[in-house]
């Protein structure tokens, strides 16, 4: 049977659609059962309808508290059959509450090399201390910020100072490294 992805977004969700897309091509055997948006009107909103994945979009704020927030998603992952929770500029540190219920089965993309450059400014801070090697970091999610064990590295040369280009460059290798880091983990779960 196919295995069940849920996708996390806040922003424009390119990584969103780059795993939508490998799973309706066949690429991936998988199903996006679930995308999940903290910011609504974010662009991944869009995506996930085109996809025709059902989503959950929210702000916490409405829920009271992350908490509360975090049990409404367990709760929809839990119905969709979720196997693995890709984190794809989900810019949000998920709390203990979903630690708890789904550890183990979440991953994360970072834009730089971990461990350096942890947080949400990864590329600007790495421009801003004139690294010339970049790169992509996928990797289990535990409850340190960015620090858990690392599944997949891929590396980029830049010798620039445009955080934009940098951004393009490394968003292209961020998509084919999804895919694969994906597909990897599916079937070794097999
Ligand atoms: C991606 O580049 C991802 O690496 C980054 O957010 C971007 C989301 O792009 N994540 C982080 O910075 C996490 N700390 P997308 O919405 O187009 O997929």
């Amino acid at each position: 049977m196919k295995k069940r992805l849920a996708v996390f977004a806040s922003g424009s969700g390119t990584n969103f659609e780059a795993i939508a897309r490998a799973c309706a091509d066949g690429r991936l055997d998988a199903e996006v059962a679930l995308m999940v948006c903290d910011k609504p009107g974010a662009a991944v909103v869009a995506r996930a309808e085109r996809f025709g994945v059902p989503s959950f979009v929210a702000s916490p704020k409405e829920f009271g508290s992350k908490a509360a927030f975090e049990q409404e998603v367990i709760r929809r992952m839990d119905a969709a059959g979720i196997d693995l929770v890709c984190l794809a500029g989900y810019m949000r540190i998920i709390s203990d509450v979903l630690l708890d219920a789904y550890g183990g089965r979440i991953i994360n993309i970072h834009p730089s090399l971990l461990p350096a450059f942890k947080g949400a400014h990864a590329v600007e801070d790495a421009v801003a201390y004139g690294v010339k090697v970049y790169g992509i970091t996928i990797h289990w999610v535990n409850a340190d910020l960015d620090g858990g064990k690392i599944i997949a590295q891929r590396a980029f040369e830049y010798d620039g100072n445009d955080p934009e280009e940098v951004h393009r460059i490394g968003q292209k290798i961020e998509h084919a490294l999804y895919v694969e880091t994906i597909d990897k983990l599916l079937k070794e779960k097999k």
